[in-house]
């Protein structure tokens, strides 16, 4: 009775599996005409890629989910080593990389890889570039649901069609709206429309092409909170807003009085200073971690305040800890204003210093998991490189010696006293 029972189970639970896995195409060399057709969501890996398999249910859920809600999107997923040169057509780098493909346009996913959040993508990068929205009851629904807005204000206008473009080209990774003038909330007020505004950390900003240059510039900068919690992912995305990074970092298990106000240094800098800052700066706090410590090579010590440079991984750190916000305003302004000198960057110094680092690390790490192994591994390539420096080295002296005229007569003498000797010897046997 009891293994019926678990039969009937498994039964179903294989069902369940092979179910999901039904809305999940295996694709082929034939994916480089079959992409043309329809529109494919394309999870590409390689079976060596430990994470893609921890990966692999997440995507067969993704499939399952959009061919429930009776999405156009096809869900695919490619083995990269068995078709190769379409994964290098294709310009596949990594595993896992997804990617959506509709018509010509081909759409990089690089959010988080949950379903919902790859599912969000695949609907936002599927439908129109910018949404309309049509009442204000409307406007608020979408306010709560994005912490980042970003709406054109008015009707048909060259702004709108600059707006349509950047909403295109950035789609991936947020979505755009439009609405007219009488939508919006009564606390806004506009002094000109047509205008692009973002609404984000509880307030909004308009665009000035004066001031801020390119439409899809300022989007691309403005498209994160100014405060925020950090972690490895946002700095990640952050990397080409073009923003200085500015943040607290913290040691989660020692919080230390000196911890919290630098977060609330900060804090401050962020909500008090956004017209003088704003621009320049995005404001958070991070845990101390390995990320961090890879970008600064193990330079930070935290609790502390440190300032990125996405662009160029250079970072800057103040000599004094900062006890006020008179410090950390004359810090911030001082790094805009050239006077603060920056460390690390990606210069050819700081490359060769990164590559010891990480391979440090690397040994590190494998001399722990296999000592023995690691051992053999480092000397054996020593060792031949060493036998061949020895040869060189041996092979040269004997070139050597060949100029040195008189040695070599020496030498000569020598040997032909040893021949004697043995002729000698050999006339002694007889
Ligand atoms: C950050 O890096 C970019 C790219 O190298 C550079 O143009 C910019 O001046 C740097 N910013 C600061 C404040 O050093």
């Amino acid at each position: 009775m009891a293994t019926m029972a678990l039969r009937s189970t498994y039964a179903v639970f294989a069902l369940a599996i092979t179910l999901a896995h039904a809305y999940v195409e295996h694709l082929d060399d034939t994916f480089k005409e079959l992409r043309k057709k329809d529109i494919w969501l394309v999870e590409f890996y390689a079976p060596w890629c430990a994470y893609c398999k921890t990966f692999e249910p997440v995507w067969y859920e993704v499939g399952a989910e959009l061919k429930s809600m009776g999405s156009e999107v096809n869900v695919g997923m490619m083995d990269c080593t068995s078709h190769s040169s379409l994964a290098s057509e294709l310009k596949i780098r990594g595993y896992p990389t997804i990617k959506l493909y509709k018509g010509e346009k081909v759409f990089h996913y690089n959010g988080p890889r949950t379903k919902a959040d790859i599912i969000e993508f695949a609907n936002r990068v599927t439908g129109p570039a910018v949404r309309a929205i049509p009442n204000q009851q409307m406007f608020q629904n979408v306010m709560t649901h994005n912490d980042i807005l970003f709406v054109y204000i008015g009707g048909s206008s060259t702004l709108k069609e600059k707006y349509v473009k950047t909403a295109s080209e950035l789609i991936v990774y947020l979505s755009f709206y439009s609405a007219l003038e009488n939508v919006l909330p009564k606390v806004v007020t506009l002094q000109e429309v047509p205008a692009v505004v973002v609404f984000k950390d509880g307030t909004f900003f308009i665009y000035d092409e004066k001031q801020d240059g390119d439409l899809t510039t300022w989007v691309n900068r403005e498209r994160f909170p100014y405060y925020t919690k950090l972690d490895s992912y946002t700095l990640y995305a952050m990397g080409d807003s073009g923003k200085l990074v500015a943040m607290a970092v913290e040691n989660e298990k020692k919080p230390s009085e000196e911890s919290i106000r630098f977060k609330s240094l900060i804090e401050t800098a962020a909500s008090e200073y956004k017209d003088h800052f704003g621009r320049d700066y995005q404001f958070g706090h991070m845990e101390e971690n390995s990320y961090l410590n890879g970008l600064v090579m193990g330079e930070v010590k935290a609790p502390c305040i440190i300032v990125l440079n996405l662009s160029n991984d250079g970072y800057f750190m103040p000599k004094k800890p900062l006890n006020s916000m008179q410090d950390l305003r004359s810090f911030l302004d001082g790094i805009l204003e050239g006077k603060v000198q920056q460390r690390g960057g990606n210069g050819a110094a700081q490359r060769v210093k990164r590559i010891y680092i990480d391979t440090k690390k690397t040994l590190t790490t494998m001399f722990e998991a296999a000592p023995i192994w690691t051992c053999l591994i480092i000397t054996i390539p020593f060792g031949v490189v060493g036998m061949l420096i020895y040869a060189t080295c041996t092979a040269k002296r004997v070139e050597e010696d060949e100029d040195e005229e008189p040695l070599r007569e020496v030498r000569k003498a020598l040997a032909q006293k040893e021949k004697k000797k043995d002729a000698a010897a050999a006339k002694k046997k007889d």
